[in-house]
C-alpha cells in the first residue's frame, strides 16, 4: 500500500495567530494523523518558527512535517527581502518551487528555477517542484513533482483523475520521482486522486486553509 504524501500550500494567508488556531483544530479533532500519510504544511515563512515549536511538541501523537513556499536563487548576502536555503534548512524538511503563482507574478524562468532547485538540494530540503505540463524542464536531482494544470488552480474545476494519473506516468517516464496531483483538490475528490496508479500524492491550496477540511482530505487519503 502506498503512503500518500499529502502537501498543504497555505499560499499568502495567515497570520501567526490564525496558523496557531488552525493547529489548535488539529490538535482537538479526534482524528490522528498517523504514519499511513505523510503530511506537510507549506506555510508562509512568518509562520514556520511558531508551526515548527508547535509541531515538535504534536509529534507524539502527529506526523506532520513542515516546508516553506519558495526559497531564493542566491545564498546569504546583499540580497534583501530574500530568504536563503541556510536559513530554512533548521526550519523545513520541503520547499515548493516553481508554483505557477511564482512563475506568472514574479517572473520565475527555468534558469531561476533550476538554481533554487540547486540551493535547496545543497542544503539538505527536499524539493517539491511544480509544473503545468508534462514539456516542462524538471531539474535534476527532483524527487518530488506536482503536476497543477493552470485551468484547475483555485478554480472548483479539477483535472479528471483519469487524465492526471496519464500525465502523472509521462512526468514518471522523464524522472524518476513522486508524481502528487494539486488543482481544486476537495474532501470529496481526494480519494478519486490518490487511487489512481502514478498519483502519489496531492498538493492542495484552498481546501487546506480550513483545518476541518484539509483533515477531511488526510482522513479520505488513507
Ligand atoms: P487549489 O490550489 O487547491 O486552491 O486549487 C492548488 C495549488 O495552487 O497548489
Amino acid at each position: 500500500m502506498k503512503t500518500p504524501l499529502i502537501v498543504a500550500n497555505w499560499k499568502a494567508n495567515k497570520t501567526v495567530e490564525e496558523a496557531e488556531e488552525w493547529l489548535t483544530t488539529i490538535q482537538n479533532s479526534e482524528f490522528r494523523i498517523q504514519n499511513s500519510t505523510e503530511v506537510v504544511v507549506c506555510a508562509p515563512y512568518v509562520d514556520l518558527l511558531v508551526l515548527k515549536e508547535q509541531f515538535s511538541i504534536l509529534n507524539s501523537q502527529f506526523s506532520i512535517h513542515l516546508g516553506a513556499q519558495d526559497i531564493s536563487q542566491f545564498e546569504d548576502g546583499a540580497y534583501t527581502g530574500e530568504i536563503t536555503g541556510r536559513m530554512l534548512k533548521d526550519l523545513v524538511e520541503y520547499v515548493i518551487i516553481g508554483h505557477s503563482e511564482r512563475r506568472k507574478y514574479f517572473q520565475e524562468t527555468d534558469d531561476i528555477l533550476k538554481a533554487k532547485v540547486e540551493k535547496a538540494l545543497k542544503f539538505g530540503l527536499k524539493p517539491i517542484y511544480c509544473l503545468s505540463e508534462t514539456e516542462m524542464m524538471i531539474p535534476q536531482g527532483v524527487e518530488i513533482v506536482a503536476y497543477e494544470p493552470l485551468s484547475a488552480i483555485g478554480s472548483g474545476n479539477p483535472d479528471s483523475p483519469e487524465n492526471a494519473d496519464l500525465v502523472a506516468g509521462k512526468i514518471k517516464e522523464k524522472q524518476t520521482a513522486k508524481v502528487l496531483y494539486g488543482g481544486s483538490v476537495k474532501p470529496a475528490n481526494t480519494q478519486a486522486f490518490v487511487q489512481m496508479e502514478n498519483i502519489d500524492g496531492l498538493l492542495i491550496g484552498g481546501a487546506s486553509l480550513k483545518a476541518g477540511d484539509f483533515l477531511e482530505i488526510i482522513k479520505n487519503a488513507v
